[in-house]
């Protein structure tokens, strides 16, 4: 069975052959209305769910909006609404929905919620986010790039601000499409070791400088993202403001890698926070682009799951 779970643990032939499909995808769909079919209503009688233990807008619409283009339905279920929020088990949950659906993709807290759902599924099951990942983002944050820009090996990533999940899947697609990733922010927020280590570990440079300044030089990319995540507690807020300011995406930063470079944001942003108005809106920005790709390349991943 296919899950989608995080970019380290799958091949990297299949995550390339993914992001293929996709952009051929969404080149076929030019100019079509929204609600028209794909050719071949590939998911044709399929029925996907679309689970949410936190709030969502660009993957609870995405992903729905994306099951019917491939011809399938869908049903958006609210963590706290099913008996799963009161008590159910991940596992019975797992094995019941299993009964109803074709495809199961979960935004949730703890990581281990979505290894234990997909553990006891009999269907594919897609990580929506959890507190340690959001691997579909990433997915089509390197569709972006390649966009753009072409292949991203070889390319210089930095990360700049907190290193939370999205910055740990960041760092899973740097060792599995084979670019540098440069990391710049506070200590104490420092992505995690073992990402770290799994990248370098497949030959990437992986580097931690706390200037952003000299961070910034050379980037092809900068990426940033909310200063406080959806798992952080409100109490940290004033603190994590503090530590983060300096790491602010602003013209200076991007005047100091010394080329044309990239802007992406996965949204929602807190504008004139992480980044302010003239870089969000910026002649470099990709930010709705990065949002219209979640569509295309997590098409291409239900895909992949089903094998449709
Ligand atoms: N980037 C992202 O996952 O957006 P949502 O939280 O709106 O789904």
């Amino acid at each position: 069975m296919r899950h989608f779970l995080d970019l380290h643990t799958l091949p990297p032939e299949e995550l390339r052959g993914i992001l293929t499909q996709a952009a051929a995808m969404k080149t076929a769909r030019t100019g079509l209305p929204r609600g028209t079919v794909d050719d071949g209503a590939p998911f044709e009688g399929r029925m996907v769910a679309l689970i949410f233990e936190k709030p969502s807008t660009r993957t609870r619409v995405s992903f729905d909006v994306g099951a019917r283009q491939l011809g399938g339905q869908t049903l958006v279920l609210s963590g706290k609404d099913m008996q799963l929020g009161h008590g159910e088990t991940i596992a019975d949950t797992a094995r019941v929905l299993s009964r109803y659906v074709d495809l199961i993709m979960i935004r949730t807290f703890e990581e281990q919620t979505l290894v234990e759902l997909a553990a006891h599924s009999a269907v594919p099951v897609i990580n929506g986010l959890t507190d340690a990942s959001h691997p579909c983002q990433i997915m089509a944050d390197i569709l972006t790039f390649e966009e753009h820009r072409g292949p991203i090996t070889g390319a210089k990533v930095v990360w700049a601000g907190d290193g939370n999940n999205v910055c740990t899947s960041f760092l899973h697609a740097a060792g599995q499409f084979g670019f540098d990733l440069t990391f710049t922010g506070p200590e104490v927020l420092d992505p995690n070791p073992d990402a770290v280590a799994f990248a370098r570990g497949r030959g990437v440079t992986v580097t931690i400088e706390r200037d952003p300044l000299k961070a910034a030089e050379g980037a092809d990319l900068i990426v940033t993202d909310t200063w406080l995540s959806m798992h952080d507690p409100e109490s940290a807020r004033q603190r994590r403001h503090a530590l983060l300011r300096p790491y602010q995406v602003n013209n200076a930063l991007m005047a100091a890698t010394g080329r044309e470079t990239l802007f992406m944001h996965c949204l929602p942003a807190h504008r004139g926070e992480e980044a302010t108005d003239t870089v969000m809106d910026g002649p470099h920005s990709v930010i709705f682009d990065e949002a219209e790709n979640r569509l295309h390349a997590q098409k291409a991943i239900m895909r992949w799951c089903l094998r449709l």
